[in-house]
């Protein structure tokens, strides 16, 4: 199977730190809009580098946060599952994106429930893991598995920091994943071990510099610099690591994976 992946992303032109829907955010707290940019094309330079196709979307005005391309639809067999933010400020995004999807022959469904994309849905070889709890509602895992035709897991978030799927849970590969127990309901822990008997286990530490927002091609792991311990674990268990510093999107709750759609063919 080939280790190229098509990637959409949108670079943070209008990114900002002006409202506050996670507790990472702080609107009083300074930003620096050009660093941002860099460190977003990095990643960007990143992804290409490995000879993944990147495509773009453009950004919109008063849409800070439209950086986080993962939140945009959930694409699994070139079927769009279209989004709906739970928070106004975020809303307009869902069309831009849907649109985007169109433009290019793809089908979107309009979504009738509450989900943030693969914010809260993550493909994990032939099922899709779903979070739930603060973003994505519940009611959208029925709609998702019905418009997506694959068998949808539901995951309960439980710890306000790690409020969307992919802040707290990475996908390697078709077989393994990493994640931060803690962020999960006793119930939802228990259906991770069995599901993943040999999935790597990540500190606190890893997961508070959001080193579990990584993007994986299932051979090399883009992540946050700073998940060093995270790092190690990847390389000892046979992936390549690449480290990225997202600081500048981590105040607005971000990480390299947040910028990240995964287009599947
Ligand atoms: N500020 C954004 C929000 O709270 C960050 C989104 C991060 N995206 C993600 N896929 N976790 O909605």
């Amino acid at each position: 199977m080939s280790l190229k992946r098509r990637y959409l992303m949108c670079r943070p032109t209008h990114f900002a730190v002006t409202y506050r829907i996670n507790p990472w955010m702080d609107p009083t707290a300074p930003y620096d809009n050009a660093l941002a940019i860099s460190q977003w094309e990095n990643l960007r330079q990143a992804f290409l580098g490995l000879g993944h196709t990147v495509d773009l979307i453009d950004p919109l005005p008063g849409l800070p946060d439209m950086v986080f391309a993962a939140n945009g639809g959930t694409v699994v067999g070139g079927r769009v599952l279209g989004v709906q933010f739970r928070d106004a400020e975020r809303a307009d995004e869902a069309p831009a994106y849907a649109s985007w999807f169109r433009e290019r022959g793809f089908e979107v469904h309009e979504p009738k429930h509450t989900n943030e994309g693969e914010g809260d849905i993550l493909l994990a070889g032939d099922v899709l893991l779903a979070g739930t709890g603060f973003r994505t509602a519940h009611a959208s895992h029925a709609e998702t598995q019905e418009f997506l035709q694959r068998p949808v897991i539901t995951l309960q978030l439980v710890d306000p920091a790690y409020y969307h799927l992919d802040t707290a849970l990475c996908v390697l590969d078709e077989r393994r994943i990493a994640y931060l127990p803690q962020a999960f309901s006793p119930g939802s822990q228990s259906v991770l071990r069995q599901l993943f008997p040999d999935a790597i286990i990540a500190t606190p530490e890893d997961a508070a510099v959001l080193g579990l927002n990584a993007v994986s091609d299932g051979e090399t792991v883009v992540l946050a610099e700073q998940a060093t311990h995270l790092a190690a674990e990847l390389r000892a268990a046979g992936y390549k690591t690449i480290g990225v510093d997202m600081s500048e999107l981590r105040k607005a709750g971000g990480g390299p994976k947040c910028c990240t759609l995964e287009v599947r063919p």
